[in-house]
């Protein structure tokens, strides 16, 4: 008979020398199959006598325990090292470059914003940015918007669901901020005067038609420094479409208007002529075949805002500026249809888009 312990080492020799699942299950057969080593051992049990089967018993359960356990120990590391192989053989490499030509072009909105960040660098500003989702204190309350201000009705804002809060938690009701406006207090919070920021970014108001979208964006200025008047303003917003439009005769009407977070307040119109029934931006709108269009509203920044951001209005004053990115963006390069600016066609983006190469610089003008 077969010495169970010579046997043992051996098939465990042979287990751990199964380089594949078939020579490991080849092993198996050899040990525990039918006409397997260990089970012609335990087959030979029935012929002992009970004395030579009390000692051998033991033995030969051992030895197939041993085998069973090491086959199915094997059998796992196996399976493990298959899968591994696969993982590595199966690696994609994100990283490589697509075999592709790029076709992608910059989206004008993100062309203006780099423009208007050149152009404002040059005067001394700062890119400053705040969150889209705000709360109801930063958009409204602390910009002077009282509770009963129109901005707030629901068909304009576009609220979160109210969350559980204490009671008089109503400054964290949260919303898609309506303007770029909660970065002046953002940044006035955060920095000590004097500040010249401007704030570029999305905005959300529940509204679609040829001119309205629902996301739109904006771009806010603030100054806010000792002995700042309206001729600051002036001169700043001169500057700035001067260099936007980058042509000299372009001139400013300033309306008398309101806004709660500023006093006094105004809205500018931009004069254009009429050239072949098309409108181009560019001398008084008062001409024979001119006329004012609307760019922006501004103000010099209300005391109470100052206020609402522990500054002492007598000490410090500002102005500020608010201005549709979108429509800057129709004006100089000549869209007419602002749904078509978020349709992600990928015709429009070629024909309207720019080169990744032409970053906007004043010395090139900032147009490209
Ligand atoms: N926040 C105003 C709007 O969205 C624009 C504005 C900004 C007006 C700053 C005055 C000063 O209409």
């Amino acid at each position: 008979m077969t010495d169970p312990d010579l046997l043992t080492s051996d098939l465990l020799a042979a287990v751990d020398a199964a380089a594949t699942p078939e020579a490991l299950e080849a092993v198996r057969v050899r040990a525990l199959g039918k006409q397997g080593e260990v089970t012609a051992l335990l087959k030979s049990l029935g012929g002992m006598t009970p004395d030579e089967r009390q000692v051998e018993g033991p033995r030969i359960h051992a030895l197939r325990e041993a085998v069973t356990v090491a086959l199915a120990a094997r059998k796992a590391s196996l399976e493990q090292a298959a899968l591994d192989a696969r993982l590595a053989s199966e690696t994609l490499d994100l990283t490589l470059p697509v075999d592709l030509p790029p076709t992608g072009t910059i989206h004008p909105v993100s062309q203006v914003m780099d423009e208007l960040a050149e152009i404002f660098a040059d005067l001394g500003f700062a890119v400053a940015t705040g969150p889209e989702i705000e709360d109801d204190w930063h958009n409204f309350t602390a910009l002077n918007i009282p509770e009963t201000h129109p901005a707030r009705a629901m068909h304009d804002t576009f609220y979160f669901e109210p969350q559980a809060r204490t009671a008089g938690d109503e400054a964290r009701r949260m919303l898609l901020r309506t303007h770029t406006s909660p970065v002046q207090i953002r940044t006035m919070l955060a920095n000590k005067p004097p500040i010249r920021i401007i704030a570029p970014g999305r905005t959300y108001r529940s509204d679609s038609d040829a001119t309205h979208t629902p996301m739109f964006h904006q771009v806010e200025g603030l100054v806010i420094d000792r002995g700042i008047t309206l001729g600051h303003l002036k001169w700043t917003l001169e500057t700035f479409l001067k260099a936007y439009f980058e042509r000299e005769d372009i001139v400013l009407r300033l309306r008398p208007s309101y806004f709660p977070f500023t006093e006094p307040s105004a809205e500018v119109d931009v004069g254009y002529t009429l050239i072949k029934g098309k409108r181009v931006i560019g001398g008084s709108g008062d001409d024979a075949n001119g006329g004012w269009m609307e760019v922006l509203g501004s103000g010099m920044v209300h005391p109470k805002v100052i206020a609402a951001c522990g500054l002492d209005p007598a000490e410090w004053q500002g102005f500020a500026f608010g201005c549709g990115i979108d429509r800057l963006a129709m004006l100089k390069y000549g869209m007419d249809d602002l749904r078509a600016f978020f349709d992600g066609d990928v015709r429009w983006l070629k024909h309207y888009g720019f080169s990744a190469l032409d970053v906007p610089t004043l010395s090139g003008g900032v147009g490209a």
